[in-house]
């Protein structure tokens, strides 16, 4: 082996580097994830972070750092923006991730277009279609500016070279799987090319004030290297998930340096592109069955925002020895802990029965605000009696059969009251910080008992 020069086994799912083949990652747990890559040491790449720090100046104390209003750019996507943290903070670097074909350059098209649109200068980098591919899913989209130019490269260093000389606000890199560095030997998409060519980037958006979108793909395979490889290096991580057979989409922030990871945003996939949707609960609750048993509608809070979810269950007669247990949409080991509840506390016999849960829509929730409604899904399902349309209930259900209070209770009622419901069933300790709201039967319950008899 030539001097410098070694190689190195790398988890393409999470980066995880060994120096012998493994068959499971010790990091992530994926199996089979291990790939041989060429390492060469080069001693050339550290000398331009050297003098970069030089001229930044030495250590200084907090007091004289001067701090300016953070100026963000409008990305005139709503729910972009919050997503975001309030929108673009100028030489950030955003990775947008999600899995191929979920609308992750349609998305990043449109925030060009709308850039361009407000005078920005934007440049849109893809090593994955032809200019003749964007130009036609451009046409889906709308008209464009001519302050957007389109580049088709993979080659950093002339990427490189391009945006220094052109100097654009707001780059897009679509994706980084796609993109190579010659001084690396290995092949695009392995994590050393993923990683070195991150790093360009991030110096040019540092160094630059330019702010670079960073597409990156998630692969179960671990043929190329997933975003999550990269996840630390960048300042925000934003997910763009959804059901491939469902229309809307959703963009989830994993990570932000310059906002609140909580938040989401809500996109419709059309004819036409990415419409924003602006209120997601009537979107969630679109095509809800009427009068049908096992089904209620529960909030949760995604964020700032209030969600209203249909929570659907179906309590069947079970054929098989060990019952079947299903939850889409929710943690499986959370329906398993409340079917116990029920068993135990309310001496239903769901034991023998094969149990399904689900949140219409394909949305993935994780809080336990959902819970008492999954509770009074089950049991209008095992008992087949519908409860009326018109009621909503939130709360967290604990192991003794209590429910027990969830935060923002009463933005939870508002949102409830504007879709037209009348009864919401929420903790009694919720009730009382609530109030009265005109409108709207509030039905405190304590534990899950007075639940069930609340919709009796
Ligand atoms: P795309 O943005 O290419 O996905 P990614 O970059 O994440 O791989 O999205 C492609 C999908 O979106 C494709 O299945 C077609 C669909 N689509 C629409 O439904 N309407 C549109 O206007 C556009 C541009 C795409
Ligand atoms: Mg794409």
């Amino acid at each position: 082996m030539a001097k410098g020069k070694s190689t190195v086994f790398f988890c393409q799912s999470c980066g995880y580097e060994s120096p012998k083949w493994m068959g499971q990652c010790p990091g992530c747990r994926e199996w089979n994830t291990f790939v041989e890559e060429t390492v060469v040491k080069s001693e050339k790449k550290s000398t331009g972070r050297v003098s970069e720090r030089r001229a930044a100046g030495g250590p200084v104390c907090l007091s004289s750092i001067e701090t300016k209003d953070e100026e963000r750019l409008d990305t005139r996507m709503e729910e972009l923006n919050r997503v975001l943290g309030g929108g673009i903070v100028p030489g950030s670097l955003v990775l947008v991730g999600g899995d191929p074909g979920i609308g992750k350059s349609t998305l990043l098209l449109q925030v060009c277009q709308k850039l361009a649109a407000d005078g920005r200068s934007v440049l849109y980098i893809s090593g994955e279609e032809s200019l003749k591919q964007i130009k036609l899913r451009a046409a889906r989209i709308g008209e464009f500016s001519d302050r957007l130019l389109l580049f088709c490269e993979t080659n950093l260093e002339l990427i490189r070279e391009t945006i220094e000389g052109s100097r654009p606000e707001v780059v897009i890199i679509d994706s980084i799987q796609t993109m190579y560095n010659e001084n690396v030997s290995s092949a695009p998409g392995s994590v050393s090319q993923v990683r070195e060519s991150t790093s360009i980037l991030m110096q040019l958006a540092k160094g630059l004030g330019i702010t670079i979108f960073i597409v990156g793909h998630v692969t179960k395979e671990g043929t190329v290297a997933g975003p999550r490889v990269l996840e630390h290096m960048v300042d925000t991580v934003l997910y763009f998930e959804g059901d491939r057979h469902a229309s809307y989409r959703i963009l989830r922030a994993v990570k932000n340096r310059f906002g609140s990871t909580n938040e989401i945003g809500v996109f419709e996939m059309r004819e036409t592109g990415l419409t924003e949707v602006e209120n997601p609960s009537e979107f969630m609750l679109n095509g809800r069955p009427e009068a049908a048993s096992g089904s209620i509608v529960a909030c949760s809070v995604e964020g700032t925002r209030p969600i209203l979810l249909e929570i659907q269950a179906l309590v069947s007669r079970s054929q098989l020895t060990m019952p079947r247990r299903t939850a889409a949409g929710m943690d499986y080991n959370r329906v398993s802990l409340l079917l116990a509840v029920l068993e135990k506390r309310l001496n239903l016999h769901l034991s023998g029965s094969d149990v399904y849960v689900n949140i219409a829509g394909g949305i993935r929730i994780n809080e336990p605000a959902i819970d008492l409604g999954v509770v009074l899904a089950i049991v209008s399902s095992y008992r087949d009696q519908a409860i009326d349309e018109k009621v909503l209930a939130f709360g967290e259900v604990g192991l003794s059969g209590e429910v027990r209070a969830v935060s923002q209770a009463s933005q939870r009622v508002q949102e409830a009251r504007k879709l037209g419901f009348t009864t919401v069933i929420l903790p009694e300790v919720c009730r009382q910080q609530v109030g009265r709201v005109d409108g709207i039967r509030l039905c405190g319950v304590r534990t899950v008992a007075d639940a069930v008899r609340a919709i009796s």
